[in-house]
């Protein structure tokens, strides 16, 4: 395993005695805290993030952030090497949130030699995104478990954009009896809709507006839901309609499925439903999710 963080030399702007490289180093550190938050994140922060953290500090008085471009939840063909890397910028960012503790290892940090455990949760593989990215969710899954194991947080901070993550990471912490509180926080999103994400700063100027499409499409069968309509269908055919509206987008999936087992819906039930979808513009592959009530 190799990529851009194993061989990029360390610069660090924030004070470097609370940027920590090494999982020895990190120990040491946060033995000298109480409570704590942490906010796993790969890094090319944005406001996404940074809400999370100020959330982080708010529920727990400190906070730690990691910054780990995990290559095992990326595909070959995917963008693992040319996935956005700002290591200077995002330390910025972090000193002016005041985040106490900064995790920032190397790949061979992670995984050493004879490297050989994973955590796997078979069913998230069949449904949306792990269906779609095979073995996406045992790399995510793994290095969760060891970020959390790491750091010991009180809690860790989640966004919603990442919907089918955020069912991951909760059923491995039940299913593992871990400790930590799995905090799931809003979507942030851009004025005109566009849920932030790292992977937006691929888009050409034409995608960037082409791609509010999928906020478009999610709100308009959330409309459709509050009008009445209750079919899983009548709502993935309102999004499908929505996004064939967008020449540029090219809809992977569209879903209206239960929040929790992520199951497709032919009814809404008592759990609600959760509107999702993955949408090519281009090579830019970006993902969404609205969750609507019964
Ligand atoms: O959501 C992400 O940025 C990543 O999947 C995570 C949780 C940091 C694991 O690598």
């Amino acid at each position: 395993m190799g990529g851009a963080l194993a061989s990029a030399p360390p610069i660090y702007l924030v004070n470097p005695m609370d940027v920590i490289t090494t999982i020895e180093g990190f120990r040491t550190a946060r033995a000298g805290l109480g409570q704590l938050g942490l906010v796993p994140t790969m890094g090319y922060l944005h406001e996404g993030h940074l809400s999370l953290m100020r959330q982080a500090r708010r529920e727990c008085g400190a906070a730690a952030a990691s910054i780990f471009v995990n290559p095992t939840q990326f595909a070959p063909h995917e963008d693992f090497t040319r996935y956005p890397r700002d290591l200077e910028r995002d330390m910025r960012l972090l000193e002016a949130e005041g985040v106490d503790l900064v995790f920032v290892p190397e790949v061979g940090e992670m995984y050493p030699e004879g490297f050989g455990t994973a955590v796997v949760l078979p069913a998230a593989d069949e449904v949306l995104e792990g269906a779609a990215r095979p073995d996406h969710f045992r790399g995510v899954a793994t290095v969760v478990c060891k970020l959390l194991n790491i750091v010991q947080p009180t809690r860790a901070y989640f966004g919603q954009k990442d919907a089918q993550q955020t069912v991951v990471v909760r059923q491995m912490a039940r299913d593992l009896n871990m400790p930590t509180i799995i905090v799931v926080a809003p979507t942030v999103r851009e004025a005109d809709g566009l849920a932030m994400s790292s992977r937006n700063s691929y888009l050409t100027p034409e995608q960037r507006a082409a791609a509010t499409v999928l906020h478009r499409a999610l709100t308009a069968a959330r409309d459709l839901r509050a009008a009445g309509e209750r079919g899983g269908d009548a709502l993935r055919q309102r999004m499908a309609e929505v996004l064939a509206g967008e020449p540029l987008a090219r809809p992977e999936y569209v879903s209206a499925a239960d929040p929790l087992t992520l199951r497709e819906l032919d009814e809404i039930g008592p759990r609600g439903a959760l509107l999702s979808m993955a949408v090519r513009l281009g090579a830019v592959r970006l993902i969404d999710n609205l969750l609507v009530d019964l």
